[in-house]
């Protein structure tokens, strides 16, 4: 009867577990200041070139996407959105999978498993580069896509100016297939991809 019990348990433990999918929790943010504003401006620019094989590791991940659109005072963010609707979620895809980030946890948290980089764009370098971001509005929170896309633009050039201090490549990207990304991260109709940004190291 004990065993049965036991063997119960492990069950709803494990059930629960897989219902909670893969989540990464990511280290707190580390921005080392030894780049300054005006050398990461200097070097800020457009690669579509990346090294393949080099994975940000997760304390580049959580610097990268606290740069991004972290919380840097309560309930304030890195990045500006008008009226401070905070319309915009960011989608990171790895080679192991897509994760929402929620900035408030510091986590990625898994929404598919899986490799589905290159879904992210129309050009060749975003199937084979280690992170794409996949920027979506929410329409319910902001609905006026000049100043959803205006905020995007703050996000984008925060991974720019970020990407420039830490050695980093990026391209920020309009040309992506909005449909297939709607059904991918299981959007609806409310939701809107604005954006996208490729972000690895560069090519040797
Ligand atoms: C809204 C927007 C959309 C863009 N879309 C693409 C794109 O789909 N693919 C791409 O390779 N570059 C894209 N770019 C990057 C531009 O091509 C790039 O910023 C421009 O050539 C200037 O180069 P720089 O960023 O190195 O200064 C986009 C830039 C912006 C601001």
């Amino acid at each position: 009867m004990k065993t049965k019990i036991l063997l119960a348990v492990c069950a709803l433990f494990f059930s629960m577990t897989s219902m909670r999918g893969q989540n990464i929790s990511l280290p707190a943010p580390q921005l080392a200041d030894n780049v300054s504003l005006a050398t990461a401006l200097q070097q800020r620019c457009s690669q579509r070139s990346y090294d393949t094989v080099r994975p940000l590791d997760k304390q580049q991940l959580s610097n990268l996407l606290w740069a991004a659109w972290g919380y840097n005072r309560e309930n304030k963010r890195t990045a500006p959105t008008a009226l401070d609707k905070q319309d915009i979620t960011l989608y990171v895809f790895l080679s192991e999978g897509i994760y929402r980030y929620d900035a408030r946890e510091n986590t990625l948290v898994e929404v598919a498993r899986g490799d589905h980089r290159a879904a992210t764009g129309k050009q060749p370098f975003v199937a084979t580069a280690p992170v794409n971001i996949v920027f979506v509005s929410d329409t319910r929170l902001l609905d006026n896509a000049v100043m959803s896309a205006v905020g995007c633009g703050a996000i984008a050039q925060n991974i720019y100016l970020y990407c420039a201090s830490a050695g980093l490549a990026t391209v920020v990207r309009g040309s992506f297939d909005a449909e297939a990304l709607n059904s991918l991260l299981h959007l609806d109709p409310a939701q809107k991809v604005m954006l996208a940004q490729t972000i690895g190291y560069p090519a040797q």
